[in-house]
């Protein structure tokens, strides 16, 4: 059984771009992408990190001994934590990944299946960078988002109808990805979405949609308008947008905004269970992590995203017990401090 230290290693040699930094914060890899980095500077990337630092925990230990329980919802499908795997899509051009594709979504599925997570799949620009992650969803329908992107909308329900082929507990879109560079270099067509745009793709999908990269109230209220069931707050790991805010800064606002109206869910920087709970604590549903869950799955495969997703959830019940929350609906904004 190897360490964690060992798979980070590991993880470094299998891969010739990503460093593998003793801190994954976008500091080394600004203006990477194509390639692990945030857009341009790098700071959407770095500010993320560098944000959720200035988010404290209150310590409470004066009260009676409870078993915490951290266990979560999704859509009918209850989860270890509130803690999922990100989207990431190519890690041959991203990484420099030596574990292929196929190799590292199974890592990823089967490894959050059997820490009893969940794992969000990405898509790509050709046939192929879709029928990977798709035939993992069919095998792990329960464990597996698939994270459709915001092509023309022909193109989308063609690829939602093999999607809802699968029996799929929710589907998503990286709304977001409008933005990419890598799509824009490769003549691919994707475009900004309307409300009604939106509201055909949820009629279609006729399951849970999840429209990932929001950050401000307007476009929480157009994913409303539009029936979303769930939003992620989230910047792409800053890769879209140079010099925007950060996922946590804004995630307050737009949880108070939401009002349970739909599921909130985050993602950006978020590297421990100290981090998921700051999020759960400013009124997140559950988190999503990118970049270590692939540096994990490209370094130990699925004992290595097992090991990391079990350690999150260790930190994330030691975090729940020392601030004295039993359940999820424990975590109040006066569990933490912001500094920001
Ligand atoms: C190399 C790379 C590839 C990504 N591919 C996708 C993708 O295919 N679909 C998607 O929705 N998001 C994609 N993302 C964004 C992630 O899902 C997520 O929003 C972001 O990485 C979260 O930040 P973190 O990595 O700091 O945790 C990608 C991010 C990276 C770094």
């Amino acid at each position: 059984m190897a360490t964690l230290e060992e798979v980070k290693i590991s993880a470094k040699n299998n891969m010739s771009i990503c460093k593998m930094c003793k801190s994954c914060n976008g500091e080394t890899c600004r203006g990477w992408t194509p390639g692990p980095g945030g857009k341009g500077s790098g700071s959407g990337f770095v500010r993320n990190v560098a944000k959720l630092k200035q988010v404290t925990l209150n310590m409470r230990v004066l009260r009676e001994d409870a078993e915490v329980n951290s266990t979560f919802d999704f859509f009918g499908k209850e989860l270890a934590a509130p803690i999922m795997a990100a989207p990431i899509a190519n890690v041959k051009i991203n990484y420099g990944s030596s574990v292929d594709e196929i190799t590292y979504l199974n890592a990823l599925g089967y490894g959050c299946k059997q820490a009893g997570l969940l794992a969000f799949l990405g898509d790509g620009a050709n046939r192929e960078a879709f029928e990977m992650p798709l035939n993992l969803h069919r095998e792990l329908p329960d464990y597996t988002v698939m994270t459709i992107k915001p092509w023309l909308l022909e193109q989308v329900f063609a690829k939602m109808s093999e999607v809802k082929a699968c029996s799929p507990k929710a589907i998503a879109m990286d709304v977001d990805a409008a933005g990419l560079i890598l799509l824009k270099q490769m003549g691919v067509p994707v475009a900004y979405k309307t409300v009604e745009d939106l509201k055909m793709i949820k009629e279609f999908a006729n399951v849970p949609l999840i429209v990932k990269g929001v950050m401000t109230i307007e476009d929480a209220q157009a994913a409303i308008d539009a029936g979303a069931d769930g939003i992620v707050v989230s910047n792409h790991g800053g890769r879209v947008l140079d010099d925007c805010a950060s996922t946590i800064e804004v995630l307050e606002k737009i949880s108070l905004f939401v009002n349970k109206r739909c599921q909130v869910f985050v993602d950006g920087g978020f590297r421990s269970g100290a981090d998921v709970f700051k999020a759960i604590a400013l009124g997140a549903d559950a988190v999503l992590i990118g970049r270590p869950f692939s540096h994990m799955a490209i370094g130990g495969l699925q004992e290595g995203v097992a090991l990391y997703a079990g350690k999150l959830i260790e930190e994330f019940k030691e975090c729940m017990r020392m601030t004295g929350c039993i359940t999820l609906s424990d975590i109040r904004r006066n569990c933490v401090n912001v500094d920001f």
